[in-house]
């Protein structure tokens, strides 16, 4: 599918709406998914308000926790107790407060020798869960693939001019240099990986992001446009982060 002709954009109030509005789009998929639902995860600030979300009531009560599986789109290798690791952030912001079932929670393992151990693992993992070591778009993976934007572009650990981007076959990859700071090495899933969702949603808050927010919109060639999703990608502003154009 080519990048971005199913997008949709939303924009909101500010960081507390984008975090109920989250909130509400992934309670619909996980009732939608009546079964094993999968959410895969992403790091950075701008979830960080969803997260939260749901460790409280009302949402926390609403969250079939133990039919539903966490998954992270992309770490930095680094220990999960490091400040550093996006998985840990989820777990700290409410996995743990909540009481996931231990099986149910499927972290980049970050204790691997090294970053390309780690995404062999993780792909196993991952490959195994979904019943097939092929995609099928008929069959999506995840139920829900959050995603965050830096400000160079990069989504996921996939940063501009890097050949991971054009990794096809693969579903996680190391990423040996990170595009910006923190410089740890990452692991990360790949586009097509990623893409296999029931929708795909971007989390996108703050005056600071409203410039490459305007250059992905407007087809510029950076990571984040050449993300794609096989079911619905969704991008969630809030007002200052939305360009001129688009304030909903
Ligand atoms: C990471 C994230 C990354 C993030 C963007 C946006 O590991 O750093 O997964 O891709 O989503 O950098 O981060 P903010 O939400 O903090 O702006």
């Amino acid at each position: 599918m080519a990048a971005n002709t199913n997008r949709e954009t939303i924009v909101v109030a500010d960081e507390k709406a984008i975090a109920e509005a989250a909130a509400h789009r992934l309670i619909n998929r996980l009732e939608e998914a009546k079964d094993r639902a999968a959410i895969c995860l992403t790091g950075g600030s701008s979830p960080q308000g969803l997260y939260r979300l749901l460790a409280e009531e009302p949402w926390r009560s609403r969250v079939p926790w133990g039919r539903v599986h966490w998954f992270i789109g992309d770490d930095r290798f680094v220990p999960e107790d490091d400040p550093l690791s996006n998985m840990g952030m989820a777990r700290r912001l409410f996995l743990d407060k909540v009481g996931v079932p231990r099986g149910n929670v499927h972290p980049i393992p970050t204790d691997a020798d090294d970053p390309e151990n780690a995404a062999n693992l993780n792909q196993h993992t991952i490959r195994e869960f979904y019943g097939a070591g092929r995609l099928d778009p008929a069959r999506p993976l995840f139920d829900l693939v959050l995603m965050g934007v830096g400000p160079d572009g990069h989504t996921a650990s996939l940063f501009p001019g890097q050949r991971e981007l054009d990794e096809k076959e693969r579903w996680v990859v190391g990423v040996a240099k990170a595009g910006m700071e923190p410089w740890v090495p990452r692991v990360t899933l790949t586009f097509p990986a990623l893409a296999s969702t029931r929708e795909m949603l971007f989390i996108v808050d703050g005056a600071g992001k409203r410039d490459i927010v305007r250059r992905v919109f407007s087809g510029e060639d950076l990571p984040a446009a050449r993300a794609y999703s096989d079911g619905a990608l969704v991008w969630l502003l809030d007002r200052a982060a939305a360009p001129e154009g688009h304030h909903g």
